[in-house]
């Protein structure tokens, strides 16, 4: 994905671009640019790299007395990081900056390069802003220039758009990408994301599907497709600029991981009913609803479909009621069978993955209700399915999840509470139970686990010499083994591997060699004698093994190389202590690497093409 901002008014544009930019770079971050109106002239700069380099270019070429500019931090999908590829784009008379991707680009470069049009970039992009470019030739008319371009583009794209000649507006339209536009005491603005906008402001409105917006100093316009004009619903966020700062923190992942205790309690609380009891009332979900749930599909990405991996058990185990985990990106390839009954939930800390979207498009498609947790508010995952629950995670800024996966998980555990509770499976008492190991025994042994630093740098050292390292553990444990496993990967680029301890012997263990990091986790106190016996099965063969145990566990010394006791006041409490454990290992690996923990490569925050 990428990350787009705008602003016109009586202040200085040119820094507003760059500090919102900075916050976006989360989005994506190969290349950066910004067009910023002077008088009546557009200049535009733009480069291969992060804001750095574009201060860089701003510094020996300013761009001095713009009070109206549109910015752009990049995630290349069409066309590789690269001067020429960056945004904004020019076509004519438009100067664009686009999020989202146009799936008809190919079709609609070749009619408008045998109308003449010549490209400079190989993005998807310069043929939109060529496209309205077109079109503008003709009507002469910003709005209908936009209308009548997008109404020909098939796919997802945000766009912050200027024309010649009309100073001091901005225009923007959204089509499956987020956009917000705010207003300030000096201007008015549009971004991806709030949390760009919150050095500045704290009034926001969220762009509507296929609404067309005009910015200027004097004002904001909405049009709806049929040209009818809409007033703004101005709200106040109650995100403050603090959210999306480091507050002290080398990093936001640390931030994050930190926010942790909090975040349960802050997704736990407001689904906690007068009597202590799980309540999603206030989510508009009441217990016959989830009377109503024969079997439930859950469907995300990356660390969202992990956290599913953990509600699955969850699910199954305390409310007995048939549950499956689906790769968004595979959902619709293999459609599984939806008897009646049958509830999709996707998952997705962003709101927007591309992947996620499709599949609940595709479980709508189908007649199937739909629920989604999410993060983000009024994201396209959280408008369009049935039913939302938010996560209330706050904005999360590292590319890698902390804090929105285990809010989801919290999420997910007050799920099967509730399923449970409204299906008699299990009694008041036991309902309360997990309400409260959720609300007190997890933030307190969250806490108690975040001052272990020395022992995770430790461990960390122990891993950052070797190419591969081995995550294993079983039931509950081999869905938090696959989260750490994709942590330390991410960030820290040591490859690694989570196995379900019992399947490692069935080929994976030639890969055992002498010093080769084990780590094993065992939650669950049942299975813990048979992950020993892969423990001492791998370290026969000279792993070097780091278990992270329940503390109520008697663990032989030789057991193991390096042990990380958990909490044990509650199951809960145990399974979210070994998520925090698993996060510092991976932070404090990376770290030690000094890798971009923040930004590592490749990766974007939230994907929003398939
Ligand atoms: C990207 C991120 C992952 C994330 C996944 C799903 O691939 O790099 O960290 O888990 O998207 O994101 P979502 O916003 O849908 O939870």
């Amino acid at each position: 994905m990428c990350g787009i901002i705008g602003y016109t008014g009586t202040s200085n544009a040119l820094p507003k671009m760059m500090k919102g930019l900075s916050v976006l770079e989360y989005r994506g971050y190969d290349s950066v640019g910004v067009a910023a109106q002077r008088g009546k002239e557009t200049e535009i700069m733009k480069c291969k790299g992060r804001i750095g380099a574009l201060e860089e270019k701003l510094r020996d070429h300013p761009i001095e007395g713009s009070h109206c500019a549109i910015g752009h931090t990049r995630w290349a999908t069409h066309g590789g990081p690269s001067d020429e590829n960056a945004h904004p784009h020019r076509a004519g008379e438009v100067i664009l900056v686009h999020n989202g991707i146009i799936e008809n680009y190919k079709e609609l470069r070749a009619e408008l390069a045998d109308k003449g049009v010549a490209f400079l970039s190989e993005t998807d992009t310069e043929v939109a802003a060529a496209l309205i470019n077109d079109c503008y030739a003709v009507s002469r008319d910003p709005i209908k220039a936009i209308r009548s371009a997008t109404a020909r583009m098939k796919g997802a794209f945000a766009f912050g758009i200027l024309f010649d000649g009309h100073v001091g507006e901005v225009y923007v339209i959204r089509r499956g990408s987020p956009l917000i536009l705010a207003r300030g005491a000096d201007g008015y603005y549009l971004a991806s994301d709030m949390t760009a906008l919150l050095p500045f402001t704290r009034e926001y409105c969220a762009m509507k599907e296929n609404e067309i917006a005009r910015l200027a100093p004097d004002g904001v316009r909405i049009y709806l497709s049929d040209q009818t004009e809409v007033a703004p619903d101005w709200k106040t966020t109650t995100m403050t600029p603090e959210s999306a700062q480091k507050g002290g923190y080398d990093h936001f992942m640390l931030k994050e991981i930190h926010e942790q205790p909090q975040a349960v309690v802050k997704s736990v609380s407001p689904r906690v009913g007068k009597t202590g009891l799980p309540d999603f009332s206030s989510d508009g979900i009441e217990a016959d609803f989830w009377r109503g749930v024969k079997s439930i599909q859950i469907v995300a990405c990356g660390s969202a479909m992990h956290a599913g991996l953990v509600g699955i058990r969850l699910i199954e185990d305390l409310a007995k009621v048939p549950t499956t985990v689906h790769i968004a990106s595979e959902y619709r390839y293999h459609p599984p069978i939806m008897p009646d009954g049958t509830l999709v939930v996707v998952i997705s800390q962003s709101g927007e993955t591309a992947d996620t979207l499709a599949a609940l498009r595709y479980a709508k498609e189908n007649g199937v209700p739909t629920l989604a947790i999410v993060n983000a508010v009024e994201t396209t995952i959280a408008r369009e399915a049935d039913r939302r629950i938010y996560t209330y995670a706050g904005p999360e800024i590292a590319v890698a999840t902390t804090k929105g996966y285990c809010t989801q998980a919290s999420v997910l555990w007050m799920i099967a509470a509730a399923i449970a509770h409204a299906t008699g499976r299990i009694s008041d008492e036991k309902a309360r139970e997990v309400v409260q190991s959720l609300l007190c025994d997890v933030p307190a042994a969250m806490e108690q686990m975040l001052s272990r630093e020395d022992r995770y740098r430790k461990i960390a050292r122990g891993l950052i010499d070797h190419e591969h390292v081995f995550y294993i553990g079983r039931g509950v444990d081999y869905a938090l083994s696959m989260e750490a496993a994709l942590k330390l990967k991410e960030i820290s680029y040591i490859h690694c591997e989570a196995y379900a301890a019992g399947e490692l012997k069935h080929g994976t263990i030639s890969l055992i060699e002498p010093g080769t990091p084990v780590l094993a986790i065992s939650t669950e106190k049942d299975l813990f004698d048979k992950t020993e016996s892969n423990i001492r099965e791998v370290r026969s063969r000279g792993a070097q093994v780091t278990l992270i145990c329940r503390s109520d566990i008697p663990v032989h010394q030789e057991t193991a190389d390096e042990l990380i006791s958990l909490p044990v006041s509650s199951d809960a409490a145990t399974v979210f202590s070994a998520l925090l454990a698993i996060q510092c290992i991976a932070y404090e690996t990376a770290s030690l690497l000094g890798c971009d923990i923040d930004r590592p490569r490749n990766l974007a925050k939230s994907v929003t093409v398939e």
